[in-house]
C-alpha cells in the first residue's frame, strides 16, 4: 500500500477542513486533506450565507478575504416579522458590529483556490476513509482511491468531516458524550435569481409557521419556510412555495415579492447536537463533526470557524515552540463558544417556529416574548449580542 507522511491529516474539505488547511499552511505546518466527494460536489452544496465579523477577520488572517471584502453585503440590522408588522433590530447601533452576507459556496471556492495556488494537497473522492492509532503518538489514515488502498502517517488528525463523518464515530463510546435534540419540522429552502425580498435579512413568526427571507447577492434570493418533516421537495412546486412565504411575512413585504423559478430547492432537518470533549488523544473534532445547531441563529459555519481558530492556534504553537497547552485547551475553549451558540440557536428556534404538538400556550408565550423584544432595548441588546456572536478570543 503506498504510504506518505504529513504533520496533520485533515478529514473533510468543507469550510472547517479547508480553513484549517489554509491557516496551517500559512504557518508552515504541512497538512493533507482527504475528502470523500468531488470538488464540484462540495461546491454545489448550498448552505450557510451569514457570517459574523469574527469569521470575516479569521478569513482575512488566512488571506482569503479579498473577494469577500469586495462582494459581501454588509448588514447592520436584521428583521423579525410578526403580528402583521416588522421589528428591525439595529445590530450595529446595539453592538458596534454587523453581519456579512457571503455564501458558503463562495468561501469554499476562495479556500479551494488558495489551496491550489499554494500547491497544498487535497485528495478528493477518497473512499472508505478510516482513522487509526488516535490514542497513540503515530496516528494514520487509510482510504481507497480508484479502487486502490492508500495510507497517510501523521502526527495529528483533524476530524472536519461533518455530522455523518467517520472521525467522531472512531472515538470509543466511553470517551465521548453526546447531547441531542431533533425538532419536529424542517426548512424548505429555495435559491432563485430574483431580487431579495428586502435589502436586509428578516425572519418571520406566523401561525402557519416560520419563514426566512435571505439572499446571496442583490440579485439572488434565498428563502425558507418551515415544513413538516414528512414533506418532500416534490410536494412544493415553486408557486406553492412563494404563496406560502407571502402568507407568513408582513403584508408590505408580501406585496413586493419578486418571484421566479428556483435554481435549487431542498429540505433540511433541524437538530441541536454536541459531542464532548472535542478531542480524543491525537484526534481533534471541529465544525459539524462535533456539533450541529439549527440554522435559525446562523451559527453553524461561524462555529466551524471559531473551532478552527482555536485548533490552528494550538497546533501552530506546538510546531513553533513545542508547547501543548494550546491544543490541551482546545476542547474547553471551543465548547464554551459552542454551548453559547447552542443556547441562542435553540432559543430562537423555539421562539419563531410553530410546534404543533404544543398547542396554544406556547404560541401565546411566543407572542408575549416577541412583544417584549419589541418594547425592551435590553432584550434587543441581548438578541443583537448573540446574533453578531461572541468574540473568538473572549
Ligand atoms: P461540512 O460542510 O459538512 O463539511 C464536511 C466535509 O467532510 C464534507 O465535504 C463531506 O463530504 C466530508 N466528509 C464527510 N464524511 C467523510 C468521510 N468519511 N471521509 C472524507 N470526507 C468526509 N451556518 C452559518 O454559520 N450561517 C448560516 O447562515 C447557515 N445557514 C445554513 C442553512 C442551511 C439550510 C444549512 C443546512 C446549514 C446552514 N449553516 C449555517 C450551517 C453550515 O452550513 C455548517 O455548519 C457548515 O457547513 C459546517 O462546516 P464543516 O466544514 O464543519 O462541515
Ligand atoms: C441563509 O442565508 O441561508 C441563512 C440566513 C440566516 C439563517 C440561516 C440561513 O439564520
Amino acid at each position: 500500500m503506498p504510504t506518505t507522511r504529513t504533520q496533520v491529516a485533515i478529514v473533510g474539505a468543507g469550510p472547517a477542513g479547508l480553513l484549517l488547511g489554509q491557516l496551517l499552511h500559512r504557518a508552515g505546518v504541512d497538512a493533507v486533506i482527504l475528502e470523500q466527494r468531488s470538488a464540484e460536489y462540495v461546491l454545489g452544496r448550498i448552505r450557510a450565507g451569514v457570517l459574523e465579523e469574527g469569521t470575516v477577520e479569521l478569513l482575512a488572517r488566512a488571506n482569503v478575504a479579498a473577494r469577500l471584502r469586495a462582494e459581501a453585503l454588509v448588514h447592520t440590522g436584521v428583521g423579525i416579522a410578526f403580528g402583521g408588522a416588522r421589528l428591525r433590530i439595529d445590530l450595529h447601533a446595539l453592538t458596534g458590529k454587523s453581519m456579512y452576507v457571503y455564501g458558503q459556496t463562495e468561501i469554499t471556492r476562495d479556500l479551494m483556490e488558495a489551496r491550489a495556488a499554494a500547491g497544498a494537497k487535497t485528495i478528493y473522492e477518497a473512499e472508505q476513509v478510516t482513522v487509526h492509532g488516535i490514542d497513540g503518538a503515530r496516528p494514520s489514515v487509510r482510504w481507497v482511491k480508484d479502487g486502490k488502498p492508500h495510507g497517510l502517517e501523521c502526527e495529528f488528525i483533524a476530524g472536519c468531516d461533518g455530522y455523518h463523518g467517520v472521525c467522531r464515530a472512531s472515538v470509543p463510546g466511553t470517551a465521548i458524550r453526546t447531547f441531542e435534540r431533533e425538532y419536529p419540522f424542517g426548512w424548505l429552502g429555495i435559491l432563485s435569481e430574483t431580487q431579495p425580498v428586502d435589502v436586509e435579512i428578516f425572519y418571520a413568526s406566523h401561525e402557519r409557521g416560520f419563514a426566512l427571507c435571505s439572499m446571496r447577492s442583490t440579485t439572488r434570493s434565498r428563502c425558507y419556510v418551515q415544513v413538516p418533516l414528512a414533506d418532500r421537495v416534490e410536494d412544493w412546486p415553486d408557486e406553492r412555495f412563494w404563496d406560502e412565504l407571502r402568507r407568513r411575512i408582513d403584508p408590505d413585504a408580501a406585496a413586493r415579492i419578486v418571484t421566479g423559478a428556483s435554481i435549487e430547492k431542498s429540505i433540511a432537518p433541524l437538530r441541536s447536537f454536541v459531542a464532548e470533549p472535542m478531542r480524543f488523544g491525537r484526534l481533534f473534532l471541529a465544525g459539524d463533526a462535533a456539533h450541529i445547531v439549527p440554522p435559525t441563529g446562523a451559527k453553524g459555519l461561524n462555529l466551524a470557524a471559531s473551532d478552527v481558530h482555536y485548533l490552528s492556534e494550538g497546533l501552530i504553537d506546538w510546531y513553533r515552540s513545542g508547547r501543548k497547552d494550546g491544543f490541551d485547551a482546545y476542547s474547553r475553549r471551543a465548547l464554551s463558544r459552542v454551548w453559547n451558540a447552542e443556547r441562542f440557536s435553540w432559543w430562537l428556534t423555539r421562539l419563531l417556529h410553530r410546534f404543533p404538538e404544543e398547542g396554544g400556550f406556547l404560541w401565546k408565550m411566543q407572542q408575549a416574548e416577541l412583544d417584549h423584544l419589541e418594547r425592551s432595548r435590553a432584550a434587543q441588546s441581548a438578541f443583537a449580542e448573540n446574533y453578531v456572536g461572541l468574540p473568538f478570543d473572549g
